[in-house]
C-alpha cells in the first residue's frame, strides 16, 4: 500500500452543480488495480487530480509520497500516463513522438532514442515505428500511447480506458502487456475499464466507482470469492445430457439453471462436499460422465449489478 492514497477527495463540476467525486478514500499498492465504473463514475477525474491536472474541490492524496497539492510537476514526472482520448499528432512518426515525450521527461537524447525503440517493440509496433501516426489504426494507436507512457522507466503508470476501441483479439493483446507491466516489470498499475469483466482478469486489487462514490476496494480474488457458484458440466453423449443432469438434480432439491453447455448450481443449497457428492452420485446414476465439476468465482459484473442494484 501506499502508492496512491487519497483522504476525503471530492470533486465538483459547473460551480458545485455536478458531483464527480464524493468523499473518496482509498489506499493502494503495487500490482495491476482496476479502476471500475461506468460511464460518468469519476474515473478520468480521479486520475487527473492525482496527477495534479486537476484540483479537488475537498479532501487529499498523496501518489509516490508526494502530495497531489504542489507536488504535480514531482508526480508527473515519475509517473506514466495514457489519456483516454486521441492525443496523437496525426503527421508525426510514432518513433519520433515517442523519442519527443522520452525528452520532455527528461531523458538524455541518445537515451531517448533507444527507450523509444525499446518501448515501442515492446508494444508490438516496431515494424510501424516509422509510419505517421495518422494512418494508423485504433489498436496501433492506443499502442503508441501505451509506449508514450512507459518512455521514460516510470515508477506508477496511470492507464485510461487503454482497451477502448479495441477488438477481442487487440483487447486481450492490450491486457497481456499491461499484465506485465505490472507483474514482471513490477510497475504499479492504475488501469480503468467500464468493460468489468476485463479488468478481473488482469488486476490484483479493484476500485469500484459508481457515480462519484466509492462501492468496494479489495482485493480481487476476496472480491470475486464471494459469489462462489458451482460449475458442472457433463459429457454431451446426447442432445439432451445436460436437461437429464439438471433435471436430477432439481430432483434431488438442488437448485440450478443452464448456462451454455454448463449447469450452474446455487452454492447455498447445501454442504460444499454434500454437494459435490451429490454432483458425482447424480451423474454417475445417469451414466453420465463428468466434463467439470468446479467452484466458479463470480464475475465482476455480477457483483457490481447486486451492488448498484442493492
Ligand atoms: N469539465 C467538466 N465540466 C463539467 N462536468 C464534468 C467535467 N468533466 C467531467 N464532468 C462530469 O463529471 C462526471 C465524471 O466524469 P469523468 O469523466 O471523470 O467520468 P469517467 O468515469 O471517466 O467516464 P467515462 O467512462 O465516460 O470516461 C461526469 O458526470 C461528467 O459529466
Ligand atoms: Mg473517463
Amino acid at each position: 500500500m501506499g502508492v496512491i492514497e487519497t483522504q476525503g477527495l471530492g470533486k465538483r463540476y459547473a460551480g458545485g452543480s455536478v458531483i464527480a467525486l464524493e468523499d473518496l478514500t482509498v489506499d493502494l499498492g503495487g500490482g495491476v488495480t482496476g479502476l471500475v465504473g461506468a460511464n460518468g463514475a469519476g474515473k478520468s477525474t480521479l486520475i487527473k487530480i492525482l496527477l495534479g491536472l486537476l484540483s479537488p474541490t475537498s479532501g487529499s492524496a498523496r501518489v509516490l509520497g508526494h502530495d497531489i497539492a504542489g507536488g504535480g510537476a514531482q508526480i508527473r514526472q515519475l509517473v506514466g500516463y495514457m489519456p483516454e482520448h486521441e492525443c496523437l499528432p496525426p503527421d508525426t512518426r510514432a518513433i519520433d513522438f515517442v523519442v519527443h515525450m522520452g525528452r520532455m521527461s527528461g531523458l538524455p537524447p541518445a537515451a531517448a532514442r533507444e527507450r523509444a525503440a525499446d518501448v515501442l517493440r515492446h508494444v508490438g509496433l516496431a515494424e510501424e515505428r516509422y509510419r505517421l501516426m495518422g494512418t494508423y489504426s485504433t489498436g496501433m494507436k492506443q499502442r503508441a500511447k501505451l509506449a508514450q507512457a512507459l518512455v521514460h522507466d516510470p515508477q506508477l503508470v496511470m492507464l485510461d480506458e487503454p482497451t477502448n476501441g479495441l477488438d477481442p483479439a487487440a483487447r486481450d493483446d492490450m491486457l497481456g502487456l499491461i499484465r506485465r507491466i505490472g507483474h514482471d516489470f513490477g510497475i504499479p498499475v492504475l488501469v480503468t475499464s467500464h468493460l468489468l469483466g476485463e479488468l478481473e482478469r488482469v488486476s490484483d486489487h479493484v476500485v469500484v466507482l459508481d457515480a462519484g462514490h466509492l462501492l468496494r476496494s479489495e482485493a480481487t480474488q476476496s472480491f470475486l470469492g464471494d459469489t462462489g457458484v458451482l460449475v458442472v458440466e457433463v459429457l454431451a453423449v446426447g442432445p439432451d445430457a445436460q436437461a437429464r443432469m439438471g433435471e436430477a438434480l432439481a430432483a434431488r432439491g438442488l437448485v440450478c439453471r443452464p448456462h451454455g453447455s454448463l449447469i450452474e448450481i446455487d452454492p447455498t443449497t447445501a454442504a460444499p462436499d454434500a454437494l459435490r457428492d451429490m454432483v458425482r452420485d447424480t451423474a454417475a446414476d445417469l451414466g453420465l460422465g463428468l466434463v467439470r465439476l468446479q467452484a466458479q468465482t463470480g464475475q465482476l459484473e455480477d457483483v457490481f449489478r447486486e451492488e448498484v442494484a442493492g
